[in-house]
């Protein structure tokens, strides 16, 4: 069960190149956000057509398709947020888990009805309302197999809740990092292809919201918030932090540097400007923590290791020592030639220019090609990945009903359990 209660450490702290100063969070179990943004200055459409005119939270509220909560309708559903019912915790605050009625929304029995998954906001003021009020202006008109779907929210006195779907697979986060270092016993590592797959479903999560029909930057793309669904399917969920894209002539919007450290583009933690291209890079650095099974931070690495991106660089170049970056647990689930691209892929991504990086339509086409092209072995967990493709065009969002198997108990642990982030930074 993840704790609720993390310890929080601020400390000012210049950037490397000594341009701006950042402000760090971080708590025991993950990496915390602070402040946003965020002016809700524009709205976001998918499939129904929404003026781009300045919006209040009033009309953020009401425009969404979402479900208004009552707090003791979300008590009772996650009975009283059990402590063991904490699904993760973020910045943001703790995620339960909890039983809805799929047709009243009243509180549900447990195992009856539809599994819903409640962020409740710590109650720390202002900023956090922010954040509350931006996934509920994002996620309550963008629609998309690769976007988790919310279902509504609670406002009451200083509540701030937020429901969705529940994901039955927890983060990617769990499933890459769980149990290492921690002599817990050994789970298997998560397959070369399912790493492809989650890839994938990830890049159209992101591709789709950097297109005209969107236009928006996600801006805290990593592992904690690519979500999975009972067949691995990514959907990007927390939405906190995302922003609106550059509109008319502009490149870029001008912003506060926010973010989680070691996943900001450089260029934009050096100016604040933020592009598509600052999604790319973060892109980047989870594509890596994919391919090599390593954290992007983690000061327990020997000195010069630290950084992953830093430290993977000077091997993902040379086709000799690519492999060195290459997660040895699942040695021989793909061929070189694969590697190679993917490394070349994740090099591209982390180009220090943002206009050599590509933008996600391509890196999607390269994924794709390579799921295509890869024909080696690589199926764990007893599902093959192709068999189990991604339903990018199929029906939506669905709550999985409550499994009780090991398998589904395990993971729902792991999903429970979050390790060491990388604190958020700001400036
Ligand atoms: N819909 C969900 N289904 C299952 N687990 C979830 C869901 N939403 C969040 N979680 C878990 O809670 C964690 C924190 O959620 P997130 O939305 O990222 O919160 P924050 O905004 O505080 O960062 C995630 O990393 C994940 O482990
Ligand atoms: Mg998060």
């Amino acid at each position: 069960m993840g704790s609720c209660f993390s310890v929080k450490i601020k400390a000012e702290s210049p950037l490397h190149n000594g341009m701006l100063a950042c402000c760090f969070r971080v708590s025991s179990t993950c990496g915390q956000k602070i402040g946003n943004d965020l002016s809700c200055s524009n709205s976001k459409i998918s499939s129904v057509s929404v003026p781009s005119t300045p919006r209040t939270e009033g009309e953020i509220l009401q425009s969404s398709n979402l479900k208004s909560f009552t707090f003791n309708n979300l008590k009772t559903a996650t009975r009283n947020f059990r402590p063991d019912s904490v699904l993760g915790e973020g910045g943001f605050g703790c995620v339960f888990k909890g039983w809805i009625d799929e047709h009243s929304f009243t509180a549900a029995k447990p195992g009856t009805g539809i599994v819903i998954a409640v962020k409740r906001l710590n109650q720390e003021g202002l900023q956090g309302h922010k954040e509350w009020l931006a996934e509920i202006n994002y996620l309550g008109q963008l629609y998309h197999p690769n976007l988790v779907k919310l279902i509504g929210y609670c406002l009451e006195d200083d509540q701030r809740l937020l429901v969705y779907e529940f994901m039955p697979r927890g983060s990617l986060e769990n499933h890459l990092f769980r149990n290492l270092g921690t002599g817990a016993s050994y789970i298997q590592p998560l397959s070369w292809n399912y790493r492809m797959k989650i890839a994938l479903g990830a890049a159209k999560g992101l591709a789709f919201l950097h297109s005209d029909e969107a236009k928006v930057i996600y801006r805290d793309f990593k592992t904690s918030n690519i979500l999975l669904d009972s067949k691995f399917n990514a959907k990007l969920s927390d939405f906190g932090l995302a922003k609106d894209g550059p509109t008319g002539e502009k490149s870029h919007v001008s912003t506060r540097v926010m973010g989680t450290y070691g996943y900001a583009a450089p260029e934009y933690m050096a100016t604040g400007h933020l592009t598509t291209k600052s999604d790319v890079y973060s892109f980047g650095v989870v594509l890596l923590e994919m391919i090599s099974g390593k954290r992007v931070m983690d000061n327990n690495r020997p000195p010069g290791e630290q950084n992953l991106v830093e430290w993977a660089k000077r091997y993902l170049t040379s086709k000799r020592k690519v492999l060195h970056v290459f997660d040895a647990r699942i040695e021989g689930q793909y061929s070189f030639g694969i590697a190679l691209k993917v490394a070349n892929l994740a090099i591209q991504c982390l180009s220090v220019e943002p206009r050599f990086r590509p933008n996600m339509d391509k890196v999607v086409r390269i994924l794709e090609q390579l799921q295509d092209s890869n024909d080696i072995g690589g199926s764990q967990n007893g599902i093959s990945p192709s068999s189990t493709s991604n339903s990018s065009n199929g029906p939506k969002h669905h709550s999985q009903p409550c499994n009780s198997s090991v398998n589904e108990a395990s993971n729902e642990k792991a999903a429970s359990s979050p390790g060491p982030s990388a604190p958020h930074l700001q400036t």
